[in-house]
Order: C-alpha cells, then sequence, then structure tokens
C-alpha cells in the first residue's frame, strides 16, 4: 500500500520527520514533484539530516526514488550522495528516466526573471534552484529528462534545439550576457558524464513499473511530497507559488501510480501548529504589525527556529489559518493528520488560530480562489489557553494523556474542524520526540 505524505500549508511543517516516523513500515520511499527546492529535516539520537533530493527514508536505509514529477538538479543529487555516504549511510537512489533535468542555464533564468520580476513586487522569493524554468521546459516540451542523457547524440540534439533560444532569452530579451551555463560543449561533456554515472550505478529506473512492482510484491511506498498545498501551481496562492503540485493528485501524475491505488491508501496532511514562510505574497494570520505581535514572532522564530533550510531566510510566522487547512484537507482528501511544533508554542499565554475570514462582509470558512482576495481576508480568531514547556521526551513516552490539557484542546479543535483523525504529534525535531496515535501502514 501507499502511505502519501502532503504539506497542508506553506511548506516546512515537517515532512521530513514524519516521512521518517512512519517510514520504519516501509520499503521505498518516493518523492513526487519538486526538486532541490526542498530542504527536508530528519533527525535521529541527536543526529541531523538536512535532505534536498535523497527522499528521507535514506536515513533508515530505504530504497529512495526520484519519481517522473520531479526536476533533479544531478550536481546536488551526486553531492548529496557523496555527503551522506561520507557521515556513513548507504542510500541507494533511483531516477526516473522520466523526470527532467535542471541545467545550471535553468538556475540563471531563476535569478533573472525574479530579478526582472521585482519591480512591479512580483518575484515569489524563489529559492533560485531553476526549479520555475525546468517546469516552463517540460510544458513547453523543450525539457530535457534525465533518460535523454544516458544517450550522448539524444542528448546533443536536444541541447542544440534549446539552449540558442535560451542564450536569445538572456541576450536578447534581459540583455544580459549568457555565460558558460549557455555553452552547449560544456554542457554536454559535464551532463554526458553525468548520465554515464547513472548508467554505471544503475541508478535510472520507469518509477511507475518499479513502484506497481513493488506494490503488487507487498511492498510499502510512502510517497513524500515536497513544498505545501498554499503553494501548489493550481490551489496555491498564485503566482507566489512553486511550479509543481504537491497535492496528493501530483502523487499520481509524477510517479505514475493511478489515483486508484493511491486512493487504497492514505493520505496524511502535514501541519505545523503556527504557519512559517519563507516567501513573499499575503499572509492574513502573520505576526507583524505592532511591538507585541513583532515580539511573539520573534519568540516563536526562535522557538521554532524558522530560518530557510535551503537559504537560511528568516521565516514569516503567522498563527494557525483554518480556511487554508481547510482547502488543503478537501484538495488532498487527507484521511489523517499530523501536526507537529506543538513544543514551539509552549510557554505562551494564549494561542491564536484564523478560524474564519471576514471578506466583503461576509465570514468564509476556506480560501477564496484570488490571491488579492486572499489578501484582503481578515481572519476572525479564536484564542485557546496556552501551555507551559515540558520534558517532551517524557511527554512522549506519555502519549497523548501526557500532553497539557491547553494542547490537547488545540488538537481535538484541529481534528474536529478538519474532520480528519490526528495520527502523530510532533513535540520536538528528533525521532523520538513524537507522538504515535495511528500507523497508517497499519490500518
Ligand atoms: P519539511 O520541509 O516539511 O520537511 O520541513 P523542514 O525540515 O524544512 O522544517 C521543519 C523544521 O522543524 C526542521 O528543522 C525539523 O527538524 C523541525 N521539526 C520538525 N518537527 C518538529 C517539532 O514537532 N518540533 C520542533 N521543535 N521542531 C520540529
Ligand atoms: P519544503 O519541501 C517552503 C517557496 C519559495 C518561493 C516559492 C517558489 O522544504 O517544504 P521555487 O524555488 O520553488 O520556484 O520557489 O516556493 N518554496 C518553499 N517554501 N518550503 C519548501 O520546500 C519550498 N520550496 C519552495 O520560498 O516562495
Ligand atoms: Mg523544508
Amino acid at each position: 500500500m501507499t502511505v502519501t505524505i502532503v504539506g497542508a500549508q506553506l511548506g516546512d511543517e515537517g515532512k521530513g520527520g514524519i516521512v521518517d516516523l512512519f517510514g520504519d513500515a516501509a520499503d521505498v520511499v518516493a518523492r513526487y514533484q519538486g526538486g532541490d527546492n526542498a530542504g527536508h529535516t530528519v533527525v535521529h539520537q541527536g543526529e541531523e539530516y538536512k535532505l534536498s533530493l535523497v527522499p528521507s527514508g535514506a536515513i533508515r536505509g530505504k530504497v529512495g526514488i526520484l519519481g517522473n514529477g520531479c526536476v533533479v538538479n544531478l550536481r546536488t543529487l551526486f553531492d548529496e550522495l557523496d555527503t551522506l555516504r561520507e557521515r556513513g549511510l548507504d542510500p541507494d537512489v533511483r531516477v526516473a528516466e522520466r523526470a527532467h533535468a535542471i541545467m545550471p542555464y535553468h538556475r540563471v533564468l531563476d535569478g533573472i526573471e525574479e530579478e526582472a520580476k521585482s519591480d512591479d513586487d512580483l518575484e515569489a522569493g524563489t529559492t533560485g534552484r531553476g526549479i520555475g524554468p525546468t517546469y516552463e521546459d517540460k510544458v513547453g516540451r523543450r525539457g530535457i529528462r534525465i533518460g535523454d542523457l544516458l544517450d550522448p547524440d539524444v542528448f546533443r540534439e536536444r541541447l542544440e534545439y534549446v539552449v540558442p533560444q535560451k542564450r536569445a532569452l538572456v541576450e536578447d530579451v534581459f540583455g544580459m550576457e549568457a555565460g558558460e551555463e549557455f555553452d552547449i560543449d560544456t554542457l554536454h561533456e559535464e551532463f554526458s558524464e553525468y548520465g554515464r554515472r547513472l548508467r554505471e550505478e544503475n541508478m535510472t529506473v520507469n518509477a511507475g513499473e518499479f513502484l506497481a512492482d513493488s506494490i503488487d510484491g507487498g511492498d510499502n511506498v510512502v510517497l513524500e511530497g515536497a513544498q505545501g498545498t498554499s503553494i501548489d501551481i493550481d490551489h496555491g496562492i498564485y503566482p507566489y507559488v512553486t511550479s509543481s503540485n504537491p497535492t496528493a493528485g501530483g502523487a499520481c501524475t509524477g510517479t505514475g501510480l493511478g489515483p486508484t491505488t493511491i486512493g487504497q491508501g492514505e493520505i496524511v496532511g502535514i501541519i505545523k501548529a503556527y504557519l512559517s514562510r519563507v516567501g513573499t505574497g499575503p499572509l492574513p494570520t502573520e505576526l507583524k504589525g505592532d511591538d507585541t505581535q513583532e515580539e511573539l514572532a520573534e519568540y516563536i522564530r526562535e522557538e521554532g527556529g524558522e530560518y530557510g533550510t535551503v537559504t537560511g531566510r528568516p521565516r514569516r510566522v503567522g498563527w494557525l489559518d483554518m480556511p487554508m487547512l481547510r482547502h488543503a484537507a478537501r484538495a488532498s482528501g487527507f484521511t489523517g493528520l499530523a501536526i507537529n511544533h506543538l513544543d514551539v508554542l509552549a510557554g505562551l499565554d494564549e494561542v491564536k488560530v484564523g478560524h474564519a475570514y471576514e471578506l466583503d462582509g461576509e465570514t468564509i470558512y476556506s480560501m477564496p480562489p484570488t490571491t488579492e482576495k486572499w489578501g484582503e481576508c481578515e481572519p476572525v480568531f479564536r484564542t485557546f489557553d496556552g501551555w507551559p514547556e515540558e520534558d517532551w521526551e517524557a511527554v512522549a513516552d506519555e502519549g497523548y494523556d501526557g500532553l497539557p490539557e491547553g494542547a490537547q484542546a488545540y488538537l481535538d479543535y484541529l481534528s474536529e474542524e478538519l474532520e480528519t483523525p490526528i495520527y502523530a504529534i510532533g513535540i520536538g525535531p528528533d525521532r523520538s520526540e513524537s507522538i504515535v496515535l495511528e500507523r497508517p501502514f497499519e490500518q
């Protein structure tokens, strides 16, 4: 069976930790979208692993697949594999031949386009990893797929078509100089070498076939989403979004498994107990505007270590946004929830939740479809009693009943509002600092 892990908010909800937590019962962990814009953290016995491309099952020695829906920067992938090997792990990662390669020119174009958009405040605050330009080329049918790198002639043909267009874009449209990232021979040399390495190390697969065979053979598969619902290209706060589908539908198109297979499994929405945001755009429940709110934001940022895993940027912070979560639960059909970072809110007198929005004189309970309207939404808050700091390892040993009363009331509210049971609760970054209520592979 499959368990699909989906970010319910704006990314960085702690998906990596939950993949690791449920990963004991898994045989394979597959990413279905995104690329090295992701930064997923696993902490086990005090050791911290930050993963951009290698699926989070690697820490437990599970086979990792980068599905066809991913965009893969092979420089990052091989670096990450080397680093993990230096740390004593033995990651087994296979890449879909249908996945698209992020080329050096995609990264350059990401930077140039963000800069150009910033004049009109339209930049998404991207991670600069070339994600958008690579997905654009995929949809524009001028992308380079991992399978193309395995055949030097096919690869050269693809480069000869696309690179002159990219060069012209940089020089003629943006009036800049195109560097070696736009040189066909240089690109061909470096990336054919990656192709050779992929082949030699037997690292490429037909993802759909591989995963379907695994499931038919009785294997358990985790489908690890990156990013989150509100930065989904279709369901998020366009244009301040990423260029793929983190929602559960992306798990079908991004792996080659059918919706029936994925629908027979579990779909777990990962929620951070408040909001954090690395990019730009509106954020109705953001903590800002006066000293009290800025201080609260600063407190949560420090307690939660809210600095980007990929970029190191300080993250914006806000109260939990229920309309955002109702939208996420519907778009992906969550069958369970994992709620992380409850420990971060400990010590506050009260904890607020954006229960609904006021928009144009009406109360609404889900996100409006345009980002401009979302920006006009005024949150209607509910206030919960805070809860004290605890010895979280001890609470984890005791389970749900060991949680402070205020935290229990907060969790019960969330589960009731989203009409979805809670499977896991995060009360610290380490694998041991979590409470498991249901094991999705045993459902
Ligand atoms: P992801 O992108 O969704 O995998 O999340 P990130 O790894 O980018 O960000 C989550 C951060 O919070 C990481 O540093 C995690 O180690 C940490 N984390 C995860 N769950 C918890 C939790 O329950 N409590 C605390 N304090 N930190 C957590
Ligand atoms: P994980 O998987 C949080 C944000 C960027 C930017 C927008 C577009 O760790 O949760 P992109 O580089 O994808 O074109 O940037 O999306 N973003 C993320 N925010 N977590 C992520 O990944 C993100 N990946 C992209 O900050 O606003
Ligand atoms: Mg992250």
